[in-house]
């Protein structure tokens, strides 16, 4: 059984093209991002280069989010090999006005999807991580 991998945030750009990268090399990857339809969309895009992907919708901001993915990936491999933490948004760029500063809003988005999302996804998926040999 090939090891498996996850990428947070791999629907496109960075995310997409590491998931690419473990794939070629051989990883079975979960691609992610918050619409399930483009999680799809880039598993598809993956396959199409001989990758083994699977898509799978995941917000890193909401905790349960993170709780349904495990339970996905649990009942699929049994156990987590990979994690990369790449979800990240620059809010800033599109705030919904410009501040003095920082926008609140922006700020909120900004600490829930980079900071607090890499927590709930490690809390998440740490006990698959723990069942590899070399989670
Ligand atoms: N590109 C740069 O120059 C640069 C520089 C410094 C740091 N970074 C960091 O590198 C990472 C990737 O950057 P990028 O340029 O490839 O970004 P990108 O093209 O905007 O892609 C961001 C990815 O994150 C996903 N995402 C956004 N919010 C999410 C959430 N709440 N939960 C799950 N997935 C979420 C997006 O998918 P959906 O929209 O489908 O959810 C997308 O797949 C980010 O963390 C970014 O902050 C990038």
């Amino acid at each position: 059984m090939a090891d498996i991998a996850v990428v947070t945030g791999s629907t496109r750009g960075i995310g997409f093209e590491t998931a690419l990268a473990l794939g070629l090399s051989g990883y079975t990857v979960v691609v992610t991002g918050r619409s399930e339809q483009a999680a799809a969309d880039a598993a598809r895009r993956l396959g199409e280069r001989g990758v083994d992907a699977q898509g799978q919708e995941l917000d890193v901001a909401s905790f349960e989010s993170v709780q349904r993915l495990a339970d996905i990936i649990a009942r699929d491999h049994g156990r987590l090999d990979v994690l990369v933490n790449n979800a990240g948004i620059a809010a800033e760029w599109d705030a919904p006005s410009r501040s003095q500063y920082a926008h609140p809003e922006s700020v909120r988005r900004t600490l829930e999807t980079n900071v607090i999302g890499v927590f709930h996804t490690v809390e998440g998926l740490l006990p698959l991580l723990r069942r590899s040999d070399s989670g």
